[in-house]
């Protein structure tokens, strides 16, 4: 039989071909192919078994596996593989007495065998100092709500500003509406908002009865918001509706960039922050939040992952006797740091400025105001990081499957 049109895919992308296969090769275990352009990929025999798109494999109409590779009569051995009319991978499996076949341009995707870094983030972190002069990426959503979503326009403006997030932890967003509540149809724009004892959005403003520092009208240091949560929310929003008041700027600092100059500097309290948990506590009538947790926590790579530092929201320390000391003069060092103005931008919100960083990063501060000279108020909300990864993807899918479109 004669394939004439290229296989599924064992996913919902799109996915061009930039190289199209041009030879094959293959042992029992590995199959080698070269590319039009030179370039030559291995693919294991048992990684190209798991991941085939027929309906022995996945189920057509969720695209999610439903292969068990335990239950195969013995381990994927490779018993031919060529390159078919179509242009794809056809690679015959042994003892299965199968043949599969895998599409060129989701081969090339996932080559793993020539990715520098098999975990590439899906945009470069770069951590940021401030100064006088700095402040956030900026960029104008005058009209986000009246284009299309999913459109061209929205991604126009929601491609760059969640780069800035995913790479830098921050974005401005400038020409939103200032109607209370829009923060929901805007967020919405990314991704469902994570709910919290303080509601779905909340109002950043001087209030009669307050349960936070925040809903007053005194200076904020930096901090993250609710690290007294098991995992603290990945996105804050805040919204600016009215701001009319003296004083008030906000402040923000690249926690990882701090981070990274205590390993520099002291590394030694460097070392105690990455281990000793802290203990974090809201204090408040109708709630008890509890969680204990390093200030900063590593991945399983070693890189940063996140930052939990907001001296109002820490409980009493409770870690080994021996610790307690050296968790505080480590502590101390690090709020030193805090303070050295060349990490802070620091800017004015104005009525229809949306900001959005990572929660689980950024630090946030803001200078006192004067509740009495006019009216401050910021609406905020919260969601997770994966919404931001998953919003982005889909965005570069929808990227690729326009060119899909244009080039057939
Ligand atoms: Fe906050």
């Amino acid at each position: 039989m004669t394939e004439t049109a290229l296989p599924l895919t064992p996913d919902y992308d799109a996915w061009p071909i930039d190289a199209d296969l041009d030879a094959v090769s293959f042992t029992p275990r590995l199959v080698t192919v070269r590319w039009s352009d030179g370039r030559v990929s291995r693919y294991h025999g048992v990684w190209l078994r798991e991941n085939a798109a027929d309906e022995t494999t996945v189920n057509s109409a969720t695209r999610e596996r439903i292969l068990d590779l335990s239950t195969l009569p013995a381990w994927p051995a490779i018993a031919g593989a060529e390159i078919d009319a179509a242009g794809a991978l056809c690679v015959a499996f042994a003892p299965e007495d199968r043949r599969l076949r895998f599409h060129p341009g989701w081969l090339r995707a996932h080559d793993y065998d020539n990715a520098a870094d098999p975990e590439t983030p899906l945009v470069p972190v770069t951590t940021w100092r401030g100064g006088p002069e700095e402040g956030p990426d900026t960029l104008d959503a005058t009209g986000l709500l009246d284009t299309a979503p999913d459109g061209e326009v929205e991604e126009a403006i929601l491609a760059p500003a969640l780069e800035s997030v995913l790479g830098k932890g921050l974005v401005r967003l400038r020409g939103l509406p200032t109607e209370p509540g829009s923060l929901e149809a805007i967020a919405r724009r990314i991704g469902p908002v994570r709910p919290t004892n303080f509601g779905q959005l909340f109002d950043v403003k001087a209030k009669p009865d307050p349960d936070s520092n925040a809903y007053t009208a005194i200076a904020l240091p930096p901090h993250v918001d609710l690290p007294t949560r098991e995992y603290h929310p990945g996105l804050q929003m805040l919204h600016c509706l009215e701001n009319g008041v003296a004083g008030g700027q906000a402040v923000m600092l690249d926690g990882f960039a701090v981070a990274e100059a205590l390993r520099d500097r002291h590394p030694e309290a460097w070392a105690t922050l990455t281990r000793v948990r802290w203990c974090y506590a809201n204090t408040a009538r109708t709630t008890d939040y509890v969680w204990l947790a390093p200030m900063i926590r590593l991945d399983a790579r070693g890189e940063l992952l996140e930052v939990r530092i907001a001296d109002f929201l820490r409980g009493p320390l409770q870690t080994a006797f021996e610790d307690v000391e050296p968790a505080y003069e480590a502590l101390m060092t690090l709020q030193r740091l805090l303070r050295d103005p060349a990490f802070a931008i620091r800017f004015t919100y104005r009525p229809g400025d949306l900001v959005i960083f990572d929660n689980r990063r950024l630090l946030h501060a803001r200078d006192a105001f004067e509740g009495a000279s006019g009216h401050r108020w910021l609406q905020g909300c919260y969601m997770e990081r994966d919404e931001i990864r998953s919003r982005y993807r889909m965005i570069r899918r929808a990227r690729r499957r326009r060119r899909l479109t244009a080039g057939t």
